[in-house]
């Protein structure tokens, strides 16, 4: 069959092509150049003359690390100081661009007025794959706005305990959701390579065979790298002890934690971070045989391992000694915000002293090398000049309709006494609770700061709940915030000077402040391992979240709101805006309404579309809902539609 040999060809040209370019390039290197391909600073503690003079391969933006005034036009500036520097070829420096990664897990959250997604708690709410593939275009669109290449997403932890402050980054506490998503947010991302459902029929496969074989699936027009992460069991820690150990066996972490990565890479994925955590004690980090013979070996894993954020550092006390056990583990990129320079040193020592064999650095290096002939990030000229770059649909509100029938659909309804809800356009509503006109609360961490924000200042663009309502509403009030503070109760209609009874409903936002990672755990206080202060960026010591699931106890005031609005016989509707499931029992109680919104990001206008009944509810537990006493109040699964059925 001519069009099948002559596609099988071109494929395996192009294969051909990149392992080539590969061992061209890769014979041309010194073993500083190779070293510095494998190093990744983070953009405060490095200059573009230091990208060139160390021979850098990669730069990243820490969460909330954004340059000038946070615009498209400077992050695409700095991208391209970046990119010149790393391509200024002389007799010391061999062009070979840097790939700049930045955390766009749910949109380029990081950058003003980008479109903010729910986080994939949400999503996985949703059930809806495809979706999960528009979002991912979506995002790499807002990502290449921007100059910047490589996201590191998608998160494909398996959230098993919701103390975990990560729980929000976790589709589902099911496997198979995880699975069926993996795919379709990696394709989403790169735009379209890998195997199975991807058009062009015997094409698409045949780059799967390449991702397994001969070398990677090219990057389609305006897709950027993707990093399927935290490899392996991020999600599954003892109590759900952020960066904690991962007690079980092998058959458990496969079923479980490694199983949705299958679908990540047949579709393509073309890197891997490693997981902060543990498995039986032994740190992922230094995990050779997760590494090297499972993710590499077993599963034909072509792309390349990156480090989490100084997760070199607690390996050894010696830290020569941890560096020599991560890249002999199978990492091949080492993410050293700051001590980027001890790394370089530390592993040329290693090196020299035949501690690391050369034969794992030109692994290590011919596989950053692939990733890069692959995406072709060779041929994608300098950030400035690019097709994405600076683009206009940043923000657009073609993208942020995709992020409001997220939200639409990530809406769980846990209860609806008396019909209640939908409500009435027509009707006299209050709106109030510490979340009801605060973006910023809605798109939780990973925006804009590492830690998210709140208010709505540096949300640019999208709605809050209140703005959603009141733009088709014209009964709608704001009840008055007493202030954020646990102390003060929030607004009803005694601080409005309202008559009782003078509203038909009321909706009571509720819920957490943003978070992220350890900071988000719901444990014993204290650093986020005991005996260690190796940790992400931030204070010296994560102080957790709270030490109780019960939102009663680490937000009283929600649960004051409800009642006094509930005593003036107001009917609550309560929408919880959490990165996790929590202990209402007694905020569901007193309320007529109760909606679990997740962290539905910057389009919190989807939340009116379905109280007021545009939308039906379709959402549906991605985990378990504990009630007091260690029970589940809700299993997996569980969701009403307006007229009362199971979704
Ligand atoms: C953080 C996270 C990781 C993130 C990285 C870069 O510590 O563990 O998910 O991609 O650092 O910000």
């Amino acid at each position: 069959m001519t069009s099948f040999t002559s596609s099988h060809t071109a494929v395996a040209r192009r294969a051909s092509d990149v392992e080539e370019r590969v061992a061209e390039l890769l014979a041309r290197m010194n073993l500083d150049q190779k070293i510095g391909q494998m190093t990744q600073p983070e953009r405060m503690n490095v200059t573009p003359d230091e990208v060139k003079r160390y021979h850098i391969g990669s730069v990243l933006s820490g969460g909330g690390s954004c340059p000038g005034d946070n615009r498209p036009a400077d992050w695409v500036a700095m991208n391209d100081a970046y990119w010149a520097a790393s391509m200024e070829e002389d007799e010391g420096h061999l062009a070979i661009p840097i790939l700049y990664g930045v955390d766009a897990i749910h949109g380029n959250a990081n950058v003003l007025g980008a479109t903010v997604f729910p986080h994939n708690i949400g999503l996985g709410a949703a059930g809806d794959p495809e979706l999960i593939e528009r979002i991912g275009r979506v995002t790499a669109r807002e990502v290449l706005a921007t100059g910047v290449d490589w996201t590191f997403a998608p998160t494909l932890a398996v959230a098993r305990d919701v103390r975990w402050g990560r729980t929000y980054e976790s589709y589902s506490e099911d496997p198979g959701v995880v699975s069926r998503y993996a795919g379709r947010i990696v394709r989403g991302l790169q735009g379209g390579g890998g195997s199975g459902g991807v058009e062009g029929g015997s094409e698409g496969r045949l780059d799967a065979e390449i991702g397994h074989g001969a070398g990677l699936p090219a990057l389609g027009p305006e897709g950027v790298v993707a990093c399927a992460k935290h490899w392996v069991g991020d999600g599954g820690t003892r109590d759900g002890v952020d960066q904690g150990n991962a007690v079980m066996d092998e058959e458990e972490l496969r079923r479980v934690h490694i199983a949705p990565y299958v679908s990540a890479l047949e579709a393509g994925a073309l890197t891997v971070m490693v997981s902060l955590s543990s498995w039986n004690g032994e740190k992922c980090h230094a995990h050779r045989y997760l590494i090297q013979d499972v993710l590499k070996g077993e599963m034909g894993f072509r792309g390349f391992v990156v480090s989490d954020w100084n997760g070199v550092d607690p390996l050894a006390e010696d830290y020569g000694e941890a560096v020599a056990m991560a890249v002999n583990a199978g990492i091949d990129m080492v993410m050293v915000p700051e001590t980027w320079k001890a790394f370089i040193a530390a592993l040329r020592e290693r090196v020299e002293r035949g501690d690391v064999p050369v034969e794992r650095i030109d692994d290590a290096v011919g596989r950053i090398l692939r990733v890069k002939f692959a995406c072709g990030l060779f041929e994608r000229g300098r950030p400035w000049g690019r097709r994405g770059a600076n683009g206009s649909s940043f923000g657009s509100q073609a993208h942020r309709e995709v992020a409001r029938e997220a939200v639409r659909k990530s809406l769980v309804l846990l209860k609806n006494e008396g019909g209640v809800l939908p409500l009435d356009k027509g009707g006299r509503i209050l709106v109030t609770g510490r979340g009801a006109d605060d973006r910023g609360r809605l798109c939780g961490g990973f925006t804009v700061e590492w830690q998210g924000v709140v208010g709505n200042d540096r949300i640019e663009g999208g709605t809050s709940v209140w703005e959603g309502i009141k733009a088709v509403v014209p009964g709608a009030v704001l009840g008055g915030v007493g202030g954020v503070g646990e102390g003060q109760s929030v607004g009803g209609p005694q601080d409005m000077g309202e008559e009782e009874g003078d509203f038909d409903a009321a909706v009571v936002v509720i819920g957490e402040r943003p978070y992220a990672e350890g900071l988000g755990d719901i444990r014993e206080a204290g650093p986020v391992r005991p005996g260690t202060n190796q940790l992400p960026a931030g204070p010296g010591v994560l102080e957790p979240y709270g030490d109780t699931l019960q939102l009663a106890v680490l937000h009283p005031g929600d649960l004051r709101t409800i009642r006094v609005l509930r005593e003036r016989g107001i009917p609550v509707v309560v929408v919880l805006v959490s990165g996790r499931p929590l202990v209402v029992d007694d905020e569901l109680a007193a309320s007529a309404a109760f909606v679990a919104a997740w962290l539905p990001g910057s389009e919190g206008g989807g939340v009116a579309d379905v109280l007021f009944g545009d939308y039906d509810f379709e959402g549906r537990l991605p985990m378990g809902w504990p009630g007091g006493w260690g029970r589940v109040l809700f299993p997996r699964g569980f969701g009403l539609h307006l007229l009362g059925s199971e979704v």
